[in-house]
């Protein structure tokens, strides 16, 4: 029997890329169109039939996450827990955060951030993992700004470096990232990089090396929204190709009961 997955949600760090809008609230707390962007990772792990989730936040805005989470899929049986991330590290510090939680089961860690297009097939992808590593990698126009691999010519990765400044291809390693449970020790011997943090590429390059890293390519549209333009770009995605009609229906009933409940309690209110 294959073991039990739980999923991460990283959705910390300072995000001063989109200061004033996040000295007020977390960047995964901002609208994408008609949902905050935190659904949009939840998505994916909620239709991978994922029911413990861990989400990582930051000190500052950590009761606005508690806020609108807390309790909106108690009634799903989805357990969600928080955790807080006082100094952001790292991407591969959620491992370490997260050491408690994942015990001896497997990982899916997304980024609070990124936004896919074909959340349906990156949940079967996922559903379906065993052991080692699984990424996604996805062809973009940009390739210093990310973690890069390089395939041989039958399609097999053979390197993975983290926003080179001669990049090798032009396939970015997305922000999707599922492990055995073997994470965390890997990512308590890393050391910082260059720019004093522990690397979620250099987690890959090691199941890389011990052949067992696959590297699935995807297809849809996929952003992380970060900035000022990819949040805008962001929105206007979800709404040309719909991503916002392709949510699981827990997700939709849970943010539908979520939103009557605060209309019942505004009433009351005025009352
Ligand atoms: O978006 C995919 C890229 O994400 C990959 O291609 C790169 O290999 C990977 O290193 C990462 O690149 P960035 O440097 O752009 O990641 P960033 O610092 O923007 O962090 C990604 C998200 O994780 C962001 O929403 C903030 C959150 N975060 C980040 C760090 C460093 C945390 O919650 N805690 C942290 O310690």
């Amino acid at each position: 029997m294959s073991k039990k997955i739980k999923g991460i949600i990283l959705a910390g760090g300072t995000a001063t890329r989109l200061f004033p809008l996040t000295a007020t609230t977390s960047k995964q707390l901002l609208p994408v169109y008609d949902k905050q962007m935190i659904f949009y990772p939840l998505n994916i792990l909620i239709k991978a039939g994922i029911k413990e989730i861990l989400i990582i936040v930051a000190p500052d805005h950590s009761g606005q996450f508690l806020n609108l989470l807390g309790s909106i899929f108690e009634k799903y049986n989805i357990h969600l827990e928080f955790k807080v991330q006082k100094v952001p590290k790292g991407l591969a510090d959620a491992f370490i955060v997260g050491e408690n939680f994942i015990d001896n089961d497997n990982v899916a860690m997304v980024l609070g951030d990124n936004i896919f297009e074909d959340s349906t097939r990156l949940a079967q992808d996922i559903k379906s993992f065993k052991k080692g590593g699984m990424i996604f990698a996805k062809e973009v126009s940009d390739p210093e700004r990310f973690g890069i691999v390089e395939f041989d010519k039958n399609g097999k990765a053979i390197s993975i470096e983290e926003k080179p400044e001669k990049p090798k291809s032009r396939y970015c390693v997305t922000g999707i990232y599922v492990y055995d449970s073997d994470v965390v020790k890997i990512a308590k011997r890393l050391s910082p990089s260059g720019r004093g943090e522990i690397e979620v590429t250099d987690i890959n390059k090691k199941y890389l090396k011990m052949k067992k890293l696959a590297v699935n390519k995807i297809k849809g549209a996929w952003l992380d929204a970060g900035t000022f333009d990819s949040l805008l770009e962001a929105g206007a995605v979800v709404k040309e190709k719909k991503i916002y009609k392709d949510f699981d229906p827990i997700i939709n009933k849970a943010i539908k009961e979520f939103n009557e409940e605060l209309k019942a309690l505004a009433k009351k209110r005025l009352i």
